[in-house]
């Protein structure tokens, strides 16, 4: 089936200690369990978008070792069309050293594999499937020109644009605003975007009116569990997130990433669009690791009653 949804971005293998805390610099602590799960920002909001309902294809690189094959095998069970995953000879795999608390909060460092190696070219390689595509999304695990390559590409293609800006250590670059349909920061990488500390409702509306006069048409900024602050031209709106208990918030901003575009690919109005990814990445909290965590249409019909 011809992918509605585009990803071009990272595939990580997570290697993640579960602790009571998280260690203090120069501190040995004693976890409680390890796992190793597939991840990484860009093949998680594909595997969201395929199990909620878009068809998807991936561009992405791996290394050439034994997490290389793996994380490309997650895709495919997942029906996601994986011509545009290319491994690189010599190279290792995107990894994630994910440390997850008692609170279920974690701390993350990423080793980049293969993801530092997907140049434009590899996407130019795919370009079909972007032309056929409804919806393409970016985030920034992969080098930046590859992501200015794409937005620029997938803009003149006339498609819908999402730039998840995950992870962001200062401003985008400007020129790169124009080619954006819509832009999902969390709180986090809001304030690395816009220099403007986001820790409450009124402050994100600062940064996303920073953002809109940036040239973002449509941000969304992601707030956990105070759920979301959409804001375009016309105005803001809040967007309360459902009550859950969480066990472990890796990849519930993947989640509703990719629920939101494959909702938008199916011609779902904007704020079904949100209430969908909301759902889905609440009931990601509730489980344990990335791609395992996330839920299917199935699951979020069963909690929303719908
Ligand atoms: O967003 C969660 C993801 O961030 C993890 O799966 C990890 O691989 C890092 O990329």
């Amino acid at each position: 089936m011809q992918a509605n949804v585009v990803v071009v971005g990272s595939l990580n293998m997570d290697l993640v200690a579960r602790a009571e805390r998280l260690p203090r610099p120069g501190e040995t602590l004693a976890g409680e369990s390890f796992a190793t799960v597939p991840g990484g920002k860009g093949a998680n909001q594909a595997v969201a978008a395929a199990r909620l309902g878009a068809a998807v294809a991936m561009v992405g690189c791996v290394g050439s070792d034994a997490y290389g094959v793996q994380l490309r095998e997650a895709l495919l069970t997942e029906g996601i069309d994986c011509q545009g995953v290319t491994t690189a000879p010599g190279a290792s795999s995107g990894l994630a050293m994910i440390v997850v608390d008692a609170n279920s909060q974690n701390a993350i460092i990423i080793i980049a594999g293969g993801n530092g190696l997907l140049v434009p070219a590899s996407v130019q390689a795919v370009e079909p499937l972007l032309q056929a595509a409804a919806v393409v999304i970016a985030q920034l695990e992969v080098p930046a020109d590859t992501v200015g390559f794409t937005l620029k590409r997938a803009r003149e293609l006339g498609k819908t644009v999402i730039l998840n800006p995950a992870p962001a250590t200062g401003p985008l670059p400007l020129d790169w605003y124009a080619h954006i349909d819509y832009l999902i920061p969390n709180e986090s990488e809001a304030q690395a975007l816009t220099g403007i500390a986001v820790f409450s409702l009124d402050t994100a509306r600062l940064a996303a009116a920073q953002l809109l006069k940036l040239g973002a048409p449509r941000i969304m900024i992601t707030l956990g569990g105070e759920g979301v602050l959409y804001m375009d031209a016309q105005g803001s709106e809040h967007f309360t997130a459902p009550k859950v208990k969480a066990v472990d918030t890796t990849a519930a901003g993947d989640t509703f990433v990719g629920a939101f575009a494959a909702s938008l690919a199916n011609g779902k109005p904007l704020r079904e669009a949100i209430g969908f990814g909301q759902a889905a990445a609440a009931l990601s909290v509730t489980r344990a690791g990335a791609q395992p965590s996330i839920p299917h249409v199935s699951d979020v019909r069963e909690f929303t009653g719908s």
